[in-house]
């Protein structure tokens, strides 16, 4: 490929060192499509004759096939699949395949192939959110009013509805999907025609190789567009985020399913036993999802070290680029479908979870119903806070204090202050928009279903 200049062998292990082949092969679909584009504007531009032009594009969908079926033989000497592609071209129609290459590089190559690669990754990893979010709007509906208790800091906190907690995790995934749209915009710009650093002195159309190859800009700067990474850092990022949101749902539902919590029995099918103790039964598919989020991260933090410190255009550095987002695209694909498989199946215990409801978590409401009646709330904070001490220090729930003591506690209590002691009630007065009053949460399902609708 650049032997004339060249006197030495390169050394084996080198050869091996430098090789990307054995990863980067799988953007054969994208290298092809970009060469057929690239082809047919070496033709519009006088470079290659129409009759060559054909030959070449044939000789690419011949090279297409051996790949999607499995016949493609690398050779040693294939360094890439750049290189791979084009050594098998000239194979299949002889000496005009030494034409393809013409007024390109393979860094303009190489950062249109990786933007392809990611483009389709994105769409899948788009489809993969949205399952994950049916898998929870459609738990969320089955759930209509049932009460659990909400955890702040791991303490029972106050009651909510159980879809409400459902709809809790549905939200960040539609942040992860309009984040990773917004990423695609940055990724569908065309590096091709920047050469190796200064751009192609061939006349060809980048604004029709752009639209030919399904992208909507074109790089403005040769320079940077060889050496721009940001949308893999971008598309890592995202990455890296879903993966958080996947642990904080895998962690709810790890400790929701234990004997303790018992809220909720994962499906045998996302679950395993142990090799040891015969009653085991484990979350592993939460687990996994859990520990996820980990190499997710470590994907992230490789490319921006990788990325920092570089000089501008290319250097192999960016070589390293491809392991990394290969890796997170397919922790995802793999990790939000079972995701979604272990939502799905997840059987809920409404009856356990309301169980779980102790009158403390009430306190707010009584403080609420001073509030109502003209005492500010720091001092009806301090009052209810008083009236909780009261019944931990006789051993009773809260709302079997004799009525005497609520009604002494402050001149406006009245006899209907025993009211607030009513979980289902106290959630029915969180009606705005977002709280999770079951009219509320009516709405937020309504506004969840079109998400996943529209596409
Ligand atoms: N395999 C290389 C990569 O992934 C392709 C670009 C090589 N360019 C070069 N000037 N050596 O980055």
């Amino acid at each position: 490929m650049w032997g004339g200049r060249f006197s030495e062998q390169v050394d084996a292990l080198m050869a091996q060192f430098n090789n990307s082949f054995s990863f980067d092969r799988r953007m054969w679909r994208e290298d092809i499509r970009g060469s057929i584009a690239w082809a047919r504007q070496l033709a519009r531009v006088g470079i290659i004759s129409a009759e060559e032009r054909d030959t070449l594009v044939d000789g690419l969908n011949m090279v297409y096939a051996e790949f999607a079926e499995g016949r493609f033989e690398v050779r040693e000497t294939d360094e890439d699949i750049h290189t791979a592609v084009e050594r098998r071209l000239g194979e299949l129609v002889g000496t005009v395949a030494g034409k393809l290459h013409t007024g390109r590089s393979r860094n303009d190559q190489v950062a249109t192939d990786v933007r392809l690669w990611t483009l389709g990754a994105i769409r899948r990893i788009d489809d993969g959110l949205r399952a994950l979010q049916k898998a929870l709007l459609a738990q969320a509906e089955t759930a209509g009013t049932a009460l659990m208790p909400g955890y702040t800091h791991l303490q029972r906190a106050q009651p909510v509805l159980l879809a409400h907690w459902l709809l809790a995790h549905f939200w960040p995934l539609q942040r992860d999907r309009e984040r990773l749209a917004d990423c695609a915009k940055r990724t569908a710009t065309l590096p091709l025609g920047s050469g190796a650093i200064a751009g192609t002195p061939l006349m060809v159309d980048r604004t029709a190789l752009a639209a030919e190859l399904g992208m909507t800009t074109i790089s403005p700067n040769s320079i940077d567009a060889v050496s721009d990474r940001d949308f893999i850092a971008e598309f890592l990022f995202c990455a890296a985020l879903i993966g958080t949101h996947l642990s904080r749902l895998a962690e709810d539902m790890i400790i929701y399913s234990s004997a303790e919590f018992g809220f909720v029995t994962l499906a045998d099918a996302y679950s395993t036993g142990s090799s040891l103790m015969p009653q085991k039964k484990n979350p592993d598919s939460f687990e996994l999802l859990r520990g996820k989020a980990g190499r997710l991260t470590g994907d992230l933090i490789a490319v921006l070290t990788v990325l920092k410190g570089l000089p501008s255009a290319y250097d192999k550095d960016l070589q390293e680029d491809k392991e990394p987002l290969f890796d997170a695209a397919d922790t995802l694909e793999l990790a939000l479908p079972v995701a979604a498989g272990a939502v799905a199946t997840a059987r809920f215990h409404p009856d356990r979870m309301r169980a779980a409801l102790d009158d403390a978590m009430l306190a707010t409401d009584l403080a609420d119903y001073l509030v109502a009646r003209g005492v500010p709330f720091r001092e009806a904070h301090y009052i209810t806070g008083r009236l909780v001490r009261e019944a931990e220090q006789r051993g009773v729930a809260l709302s079997a204090l004799p009525l005497e003591v609520f009604l002494a506690a402050h001149p406006v209590c009245e006899p209907d202050v025993l009211q607030v002691f009513d979980f289902d009630r106290s959630v029915a007065t969180r009606r705005v928009p977002g709280a999770t009053a079951p009219e509320a949460v009516d709405e937020q399902i309504a506004q969840a279903r079109r998400c996943v609708e529209e596409r």
